[in-house]
């Protein structure tokens, strides 16, 4: 029942035959960027929180080449039409309405003063798009690695995961924080990427235990991030911290929430209790983590959940029922911890196992959702992978 990932090997050579069938052209430069999926530290990226987010070995590839023109002709496995960018403009949203990451993040490269000559590419993703796991930092990110192909430049990590982010901000509208970029940027084997998003500071920690699996199960309910619910959930934040007069979310406690419950009023007042909750179980799971204490860990989990579904409210009744599943399953099957992913309105939750107990526990999870709710769930386990990177043709 755990779907098996793809191989980047084989994606890769898909991609190549994708190009010559789609554009009849020979790839020279293939790039390749992970999804993400969070541990925990959810909708705080953007209040100086922390995450703990890990690239996940599925991957959106573009192959392609220097066409010697002016334009760029980009196909997309998924879609029928072929994206036409004059390359002589500075890149502005445009149709097909899919091609607008890749406008926003070569006009990145154009704000940088690079001319990007013509190209011709295709795109392939084994990330499950709606799914909470940052498809669309996936291809950010592999665009970006693609150019610095192209143009035989690299950036600083940093900097190409901060240009990606504006490409979703400006041409997707999507007001998101540095969580998704920077873990699609700076992804590593065996390690997770945690995020001091007040510094900026990525930190890889290691995860290689054998014995620990991560199981992500798609609930296959997909609401758009960009139709406001996300963007709303910020404002909100903002609005706490400016009643609550701090500069930053780091310097405000639980009792400072409490003494203006009022004053922040419904639902701030609640968004203000998530913020501060989430930022302080983020920090205990991280310090339970390395010293492998998962009986602390299930239960940060498991208020991180709570917490997104009563107070930040960006759950929604497929999630809750997938989260109520793993947890019946409990301890003794096998579960240390379990929660939405990402975030929310939709998309996947993220389940700590025991290694051993893990397929029977996907077989669970697929069984009970779908008699639950008459959907089919996607269910894989993932580990922690590559970041962005240019593969060797
Ligand atoms: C989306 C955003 C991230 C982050 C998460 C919630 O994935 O892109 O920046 O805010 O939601 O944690």
């Amino acid at each position: 029942m755990l779907q098996i990932n793809p191989d980047l090997t084989d994606l890769v050579s898909d991609a190549a035959s994708g190009l010559f069938t789609r554009l009849q052209s020979k790839a020279t430069i293939t790039a390749a960027a992970p999804g993400r999926v969070n541990l925990i530290g959810e909708h705080i990226d953007y209040c100086d929180g922390f995450v703990m987010p890990f690239a996940i070995d599925r991957y959106i590839v573009i192959a392609g080449c220097a066409n010697g023109g002016t334009q760029a002709r980009i196909a997309d496995q998924t879609f029928p039409d072929t994206a036409q960018l004059d390359l002589t403009q500075l890149q502005e949203e445009g149709v097909p309405k899919w091609s607008n990451y890749l406008r926003g993040v070569i006009r990145g490269f154009q704000d940088r003063g690079h001319h990007i000559p013509g190209f011709d590419a295709f795109i392939l993703s084994s990330v499950p798009g709606g799914a909470g796991l940052s498809s669309s930092a996936a291809l950010e990110c592999a665009m970006a690695t693609f150019l610095e192909g192209l143009l035989d430049t690299r950036l600083e990590t940093r900097e190409k995961a901060l240009l990606c982010q504006k490409a979703e901000h400006d041409f997707a509208h999507v007001p998101c924080g540095i969580m998704d970029q920077f873990a699609s940027a700076f992804g590593k084997a065996n390690r997770l990427v945690l995020i001091d998003c007040k510094s900026g500071e990525p930190e890889l920690v290691p995860f290689d235990n054998p014995d620990l699996t991560v199981v992500i199960s798609n609930t296959m309910v997909h609401h758009e991030l960009s139709d406001g619910g996300y963007a709303a959930r910020r404002k909100h934040t903002e609005d706490g911290l400016a009643i609550l007069g701090k500069a930053s979310w780091r310097d405000v406690t639980s009792a400072d929430v409490q003494a203006h419950w009022a004053a922040l009023g419904d639902p701030v007042n609640r968004r203000s209790r998530h913020v501060v909750g989430e930022i302080s179980r983020t920090i205990a799971a991280a310090a339970a983590l390395a010293r492998n204490d998962f009986e602390t860990l299930g239960p940060l989990m498991a208020a991180s959940h709570d917490s997104l579904r009563d107070d930040f409210e960006v759950s929604c009744k497929e999630l809750d029922i997938m989260v109520e599943i793993a947890r019946k399953i409990g301890r003794n099957g096998g579960v240390i911890g379990t929660r939405m992913t990402g975030g929310g309105f939709g998309g996947s939750t993220v389940t700590l196992c025991e290694s051993r107990k893990a397929s029977e526990i996907a077989v669970t999870l697929a069984g009970e959702y779908e008699k639950a709710t008459g959907i089919r769930p996607q269910i894989f386990a993932s580990r922690p992978s590559q970041g962005a990177h240019l593969v060797k043709s």
